[in-house]
């Protein structure tokens, strides 16, 4: 295949990722079907539901995203939850726990110039995550981007402001928030992180949820989402729900840059975050 048709079929491939409809080839999958046990349906298993804001889209949005949000008619139509597989009970990426860890250590141990992985070789700076130390909330996205890379911060570009006005929609501000990626350097091309590249990565976001241990984490698209519940199912079938994860509670929603090429998801997304929100006792703010 030439070179120059990659960028758009790893394009096309995360777009149907996103919808729940890959992976189309095994190199994708992040894990073998023996390595897992399916362990029941996301709802029955280990969804919760709170008793949170009506589900309908508001109709006096606080802000752009709300705006946009109540501006669409009908969200897409969910598909009935699927099973999810999830690893036996004890199994985890990251099996040890490092006493006295803290953020700063774990941004020393993968140090100023990593080269764990093949990412570091078009890496500018490497993107550590960035946030409140004691949030309740943390978001984990995929990797950075362009403007990430430049910046040292992740969710800084286009699909970063879309994530800020998600956060300012829940009432929150970005500082109150914990962010960070599953992977700390920029993929060429902005392309999936492969699996050697998750594997080496992986654990350090581990330590990072560990120590921050928030209340709830919201996995940004499918990457983090396959990651840390170590599922291949398309995000699709499970976003919006809650699992439990080592003490916090794991919700996977579209990812902001999925947002921007499919606007009419934010509907759902906003009904994610809502979800989120009435977990946490949060409230949307006031309409301006
Ligand atoms: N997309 C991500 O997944 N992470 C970033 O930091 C930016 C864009």
């Amino acid at each position: 295949m030439p070179d120059s048709l990659h960028p758009r079929l790893e394009a096309w491939l995360r777009y149907a990722d996103d919808l729940g409809l890959g992976p189309f080839y095994r190199d994708r999958v992040a894990a073998t079907q023996q390595q897992m046990e399916i362990v029941g349906s996301i709802a029955a298993a280990s969804a919760v539901s709170p008793a949170g804001p009506s589900s309908r889209a508001v109709s006096t949005p606080a802000n752009e995203f709300r705006n946009f949000v109540s501006g669409d008619s009908m969200p897409p139509a969910k598909p009935a939850p699927a099973p999810i597989i999830v690893p036996p009970s004890g199994a985890s990426l990251f099996e040890e726990k490092i006493e006295n860890d803290s953020l700063e250590r774990i941004r020393t141990d993968i140090g100023p110039a990593c080269t764990r992985c093949k990412l570091h070789q078009g890496r500018t700076n490497i993107v550590f995550g960035v946030g409140n130390l004691k949030a309740e909330l943390v978001f984990v996205g995929e990797g950075p981007g362009r403007d990430e890379d430049e910046q040292g911060e992740p969710f800084v570009g286009r699909a970063g402001k879309l994530l800020t006005q998600m956060i300012e929609a829940m009432g929150l501000q970005r500082s109150d928030v914990y962010i960070c990626n599953v992977v700390k350097c920029r993929p060429p091309e902005n392309r999936l992180p492969e699996k050697d590249e998750i594997e080496t990565c992986s654990p350090y976001l581990l330590r990072q949820l560990e120590v921050i241990r928030p209340k709830v984490i919201c996995c940004l698209g499918a990457c983090s989402a396959q990651t840390l519940l170590n599922t291949t199912q398309g995000i699709s079938r499970f976003r919006g729900e809650f699992f439990d994860f080592r003490g916090a509670r794991l919700m996977a929603t579209y990812h902001p840059a999925y947002l921007l090429r499919n606007p009419n998801a934010k509907g759902d997304v906003w009904k994610d975050l809502q979800k989120i929100m009435a977990l946490l006792g949060l409230q949307a703010p006031k309409k301006k």
